[in-house]
């Protein structure tokens, strides 16, 4: 070809990386890897082959975990933890500064493996797969090196199983292992069994480095593999990414185990244009959303909404684009797109894609490589908003899209979806995008631009998204606890009595929902004696009818989330105002129920809780968080939703408000269970609310069974979180149930909590009650 044919055509040759260097090391282990195991690698067993998906030839042969593996491994991990941790916070930065540094000079060999074994363009591999996963361990390590000043109250919580999906080999993995070492914990990690190679690369370099033995141990193996980790007796924490499918699954093994659990799912990210969007820019934005690794990518923007009035100029603009993208050899550096992870996956899509009678489908037509995984970029358009492909995950190269006039209707068509990882939005006017972004129910937004990701900031999602946070100071949570000893609750039990009526019972209490008394739907109440045995009153017994009603009224008074947080202070302060008058009366019947004698200092430390969270409503702020890219992160706190909490029994009154306060001063709506054995206080307590400005449905009050209203509460779909400081044993039950929705769970597992002490209130609470957006916003040059 001639100078000027290329310049006509821009045609370009191929630019191959070589694999020599990937391949000898392969034969340097001996083509077959065992698990690495307390530092070394046990001896290869029984096992399966890992691919090249590119050209279908055998890469490796890797061994399949077997129980004794798995204990083995959990076993050197355990005892490897306490010495880590000790080892405090310098010691161990130290060691994960050595690992990184080790990983920059083995950078080329891990982006080689990485597309080799996953089949992604190199040029994702060596640009953001490998550099992220450095700077991940790079920014953790200084986590390590400030976790003594900075979270004085937080430790390490012990052994972390680990499991982690195909897309993303090496940097899910850095996601998962860098801040569990950094905050004392060991870690036993099973890569996927498509991807298993840049992770036994890692662990070479971790003997390497001089890392201790058994601070990272890693077993191979599929599914049945994972399944023996999240088992394990002798596992502290699960962290998982993966299908929705499956992290329900492990929602439901861990329930009621008392282990931690992150789970970071699938989605169906919307990808929104307005008609005054910069166009080139939001269609080059698109290649990034959903050709990068092939669109298997939990957060892809696989959803396209653009507003109809350029919607026939945009598609074009794509379809022409699409034409330009440049599939084949992954190790090429000029290719665009590479081979899907193994021909297991390209079934999926194409049985999805073929399954699809609506809309028109429109395919690139490129000579596809012939031998290896590949699928061509593909876009669906004139889709409704409840096609099945729009509701749906792909997991590869295949755009789906429609429409909308408003930006209302394009959050309602954004939002109308069971996911909630992710969410772009592309538009010129500033107004827009930030009245837009608050209003997407994702845990990252990115404005005018997508799929950024760094280790400052956090990640991960709504909805059956998942929960919990990976990246950032919030990342951290999750791979900590509270320093101090654990104290076993004891079940508390209502007293028995044979008073009657005639002793005079002067109210009779109802349920408190949307801000009016109501009765009991089943007619049913339960009476409540002092310990003397005298009749208190009779309390109705909620049924399923009612949870459903206080879910409703409190869904319906979402404007709270809205208001101001000083207004919010206000309320609360307003709260304590009207319990203090009351102080007297509510310390006598708290004394009467509970036939002790602190019902004043009880009433006390509420009034000054109430006084805590008024002064938190408007101080837990976010964060901005600076990121090596153009542009800023901000970590909003949004409330949760609707929290269902079941009250503890220890303090009637202040257990009830040390659980609402801090939920109502973050804008969440609250459906409350009171203490099962002494309910009066909180059925009083109405009564305070009711003189207090607080709108109806924003705090409902219910009396019962705690058992039976937990697990209507965390079966119900409309409620995104419950809480539990019951005495009754629930953990188990609200973990199994919540599984449905995939709603976020707080349990006390069978753990006492000092009501009157500092373990009552604080950012525990706040963080509970919140949960972080970070939204990317283009700021400075
Ligand atoms: P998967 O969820 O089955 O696999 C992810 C990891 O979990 C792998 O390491 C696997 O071995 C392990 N695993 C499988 N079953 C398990 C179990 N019962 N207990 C514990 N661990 C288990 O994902 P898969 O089958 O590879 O892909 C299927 C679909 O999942 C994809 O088409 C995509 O929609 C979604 N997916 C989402 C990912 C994300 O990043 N959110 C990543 C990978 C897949």
């Amino acid at each position: 070809m001639s100078v000027k044919e290329i310049f006509e055509s821009m045609e370009y040759g191929p630019a191959p990386e070589t694999a020599a260097e990937a391949l000898a090391w392969l034969v340097d282990q001996g083509d077959r890897f065992g698990h690495f195991i307390n530092g070394s690698f046990t001896a290869p067993g029984e096992g399966f082959l890992s691919k090249n998906p590119a050209t279908g030839e055998t890469l490796a042969m890797l061994t399949q975990a077997t129980q004794a593996d798995v204990d083995t491994a959990v076993e050197a991990a355990r005892k490897a933890q306490p010495k880590w941790e000790k080892l405090g916070g310098h010691g161990r930065a130290r060691h994960m500064y050595a690992l990184t540094r080790l990983m920059q000079k083995h950078a080329r060999l891990f982006a080689v493996l990485e597309t080799l074994d996953n089949g992604k363009p190199i040029r994702e591999s060596r640009d953001i797969d490998v550099p992220l996963a450095q700077r991940h361990f790079y920014y953790h390590a200084g986590m390590a090196q400030l976790m003594q000043a900075e979270m004085p109250d937080r430790r390490a919580l012990g052994v972390c199983g680990q499991i982690i999906p195909w897309n993303f080999p090496l940097l899910m993995l850095a996601w998962k292992v860098a801040p569990a070492l950094a905050m004392g914990n060991t870690v036993v990690l099973k890569p996927a069994e498509y991807t298993s190679l840049t992770a036994l690369l890692f662990a070479d370099i971790c003997r390497q480095a001089g890392l201790p033995k058994g601070v990272v141990n890693i077993v191979t193996g599929d599914g049945a593999v994972g399944e023996m980790i999240v088992a394990h007796e002798g596992i502290d924490k699960i962290a998982f990414t993966g299908s929705t499918e499956v992290g329900r699954k492990i929602r439901q093994a861990t329930a009621g185990s008392g282990k931690a659990l992150t789970l970071e799912l699938g989605g169906k990210s919307p990808y929104i244009v307005f008609d005054d969007a910069d166009l080139d820019s939001a269609v080059e934005g698109l290649v990034d959303a959903i050709w990068f690794n092939q669109g298997q990518v939990c957060c892809a923007g696989s959803r396209l909404l653009v507003q109809e009035g350029v919607a026939e100029r945009f598609h074009a603009k794509l379809r022409a684009r699409m034409d330009g993208l440049r599939i084949g050899d992954p190790l090429d550096k000029c290719i665009d797109v590479g081979a899907i992870v193994d021909p297991v996956q390209v079934q999926t899509i194409r049985d999805m894609v073929d399954g699809n009678t609506e809309g028109e489908t429109y395919c690139v037509n490129a000579q596809l490589p012939a031998g290896g995984c590949y699928y061509p970029p593909t876009l669906i358009t004139g889709l409704t908003p409840t096609s099945r492909l729009m509701q749906e995950e792909i997991f590869g190269p295949v755009l789906v899209s429609t429409t909308f006039r408003t930006p209302t209707e394009a959050v309602d068509v954004a939002n109308n979806t069971r996911y909630g990882l992710a969410a772009t939005v592309w538009t010129e006017n500033v107004n827009l995008a930030l009245d837009i972004a608050p209003k997407l129910v994702a845990g990252v937004v990115w404005v005018n631009a997508t799929n950024l990701f760094d280790a400052a900031a956090g990640f991960g999602g709504m909805r059956e998204s998942g929960f919990g946070r990976e990246g950032g100071w919030e990342g951290l949570n999750a791979y900590t606890r509270p320093k101090g000893k654990t104290k076993p609750l004891t079940k508390i039990e209502g007293f028995t009595g044979e008073g009657s009526e005639a002793e005079g019972i002067d109210r009779t209490p109802k349920l408190y929902i949307g801000g009016k008394q109501a009765r009991p739907d089943g007619g049913y109440s339960q009476p409540v004696f002092s310990r003397a045995g005298a009749l208190l009153g009779q309390v109705p017994i909620a049924g399923r009818k009612d949870v459903r009603n206080a879910v409703e009224a409190a869904r319906g008074a979402g404007g709270w989330a809205k208001s101001t947080a000083h207004l919010r202070a206000q309320i609360l302060y307003y709260i304590a105002e009207n319990l203090s008058a009351r102080a007297a009366e509510f310390a006598a019947r708290i004394d009467g129920l509970t036939g002790g004698r602190s019902g004043a200092k009880e009433v006390e430390a509420s009034i000054s809780r109430l006084f805590t969270y008024a002064a938190w409503a408007d101080k837990f702020d976010g964060q901005v968080k600076s990121v090596p890219i153009r542009g800023v992160a901000m970590a909003m706190r949004e409330p949760v939703g609707v929290i269902g909490a079941i009250c503890p029994d220890e303090a009637p009154l202040l257990g009830l408000v040390s659980v609402m306060a801090p939920a109502i001063a973050m804008g969440n709506r609250m459906v409350l269970a009171a203490s099962e054995a002494f309910p009066l206080a909180a059925t009083d307590f109405y009564q305070v609310l009711d003189t207090s400005d607080v709108p109806g449905g924003v705090v409902n009050i219910l009396t019962g069974p705690h058992a039976d209203l937990a697990k209507v509460l965390a079966q119900h779909l409309d409620v995104d979180a419950v809480w539990s400081f019951s005495s009754s044993e629930l953990s188990g039950l609200i973990e199994a149930a919540s599984a449905g929705n995939l709603k976020r769970s707080w349990v006390n597992n069978g753990q006492a909590r000092d009501w009157m002490g500092t373990e009552g209130e604080g950012r525990a609470f706040l963080e509970a009650a919140t949960e972080v957006k970070t939204i990317w916003v283009p700021y400075g040059e």
